[in-house]
């Protein structure tokens, strides 16, 4: 894109943005350990599921200091609703760590941030832009669709390549708007499968808007739907069921592994499937198992 090109269409997306954004309310704090917590929220989770329960755990643990000195199983039960639970115990760590290591502020810097077990490059990069106003790009499998789309027609690019362009097209003063508004197009406009080429603001920049439809059109004919596993049968699915039983239990003394597998799967007399999910989810700190009355015990940690 040429300069002049590039200065035009990132006005059109900023005043579009300006104009009709979505209301979410982790877009009205700057405070990081609350963006901390709407990013991670937001890697697996929509937007619009995710605000309520945004809302809800700042009510519950406004800061640092009262996440890291939470009982683990308070948090995971806090996370309810979420799914992949696993994210509630990185919170939990990242928490702690910021207390021990870090005085109570999350570090500004990306690669510090990056340290951190459960920050990847994006979640890494959000907060370094939104918190801290670091010019970088904020780039997850939305935000590449959306360049990859109008910068190189929608053809397969690395995500090297995407990421470089990314950090190339970025306003020098408008970091925060700029990846909030790449965004919001991906989310709202650039869908993946349905892309609403006649309500964009930047369709006239756009390399795939003149081909696109017709082109998805094609690839959607031509390929054969890939049989996966339905979601209730995979392990994903049990896990969580296991985790949502063990929360629902109000009393402290968990469950025995018959009664957890009878609670999530009709019949399951499979003892040793049990047992193996059951041993998964206690690595990753998101069960506690322990002996009494020589019978094995079940519960949050
Ligand atoms: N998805 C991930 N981060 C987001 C944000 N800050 N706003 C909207 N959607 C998002």
């Amino acid at each position: 894109m040429k300069p002049q090109q590039k200065t035009a269409f990132r006005r059109a997306l900023l005043t579009w943005y300006a104009k009709g954004q979505r209301d979410l309310p982790w877009r009205k704090t700057r405070d990081p350990y609350a963006i901390l917590i709407s990013e991670v929220m937001l890697q697996q989770t929509q937007a619009e599921r995710v605000a309520p329960k945004y809302l809800n755990w700042l009510k519950r643990y406004p800061d640092f200091a009262s996440l890291a000195a939470a009982p683990p199983g308070d948090v995971i039960r806090a996370w309810s609703g979420l799914g992949y639970n696993r994210r509630a115990v990185q919170l939990h760590e990242i928490a702690k760590r910021v207390m021990q290591e870090f005085g109570g502020a999350l570090p500004r810097d990306f690669e510090q941030l990056r340290s951190f077990k459960g920050l990847g490059d994006y979640t890494a990069a959000a907060i370094a832009c939104f918190a801290f106003d670091g010019k970088r790009a904020v780039v997850d499998t939305n935000v590449r669709r959306v360049l990859a789309r109008i910068f190189l027609g929608g053809r397969e690019a690395t995500a090297t390549k995407i990421d470089r362009l990314a950090q190339s097209v970025i306003p020098e003063r408008r970091a925060y708007d700029w990846n909030q508004a790449v965004m919001e197009l991906g989310a709202t406009v650039c869908l993946s499968r349905d892309p609403r080429c006649a309500v964009c603001p930047v369709r006239c920049h756009c390399r795939a808007a003149p081909t696109i439809h017709r082109r998805l059109a094609k690839s959607a004919k031509g390929k054969a739907r890939v049989k996966s596993q339905p979601f209730k049968e995979s392990r994903r699915y049990y896990r969580g069921r296991i985790v949502e039983y063990l929360r629902a239990l109000s009393n402290g003394s968990g469950a025995t592994l018959a009664e957890v597998g009878k609670a999530v799967k009709k019949g399951a007399g499979e003892r040793e499937w049990v047992a193996g999910l059951v041993q998964g989810l206690e690595k990753e700190g998101l069960v506690a198992v322990w002996r009494e009355r020589g019978q094995v015990r079940v519960g949050l940690p």
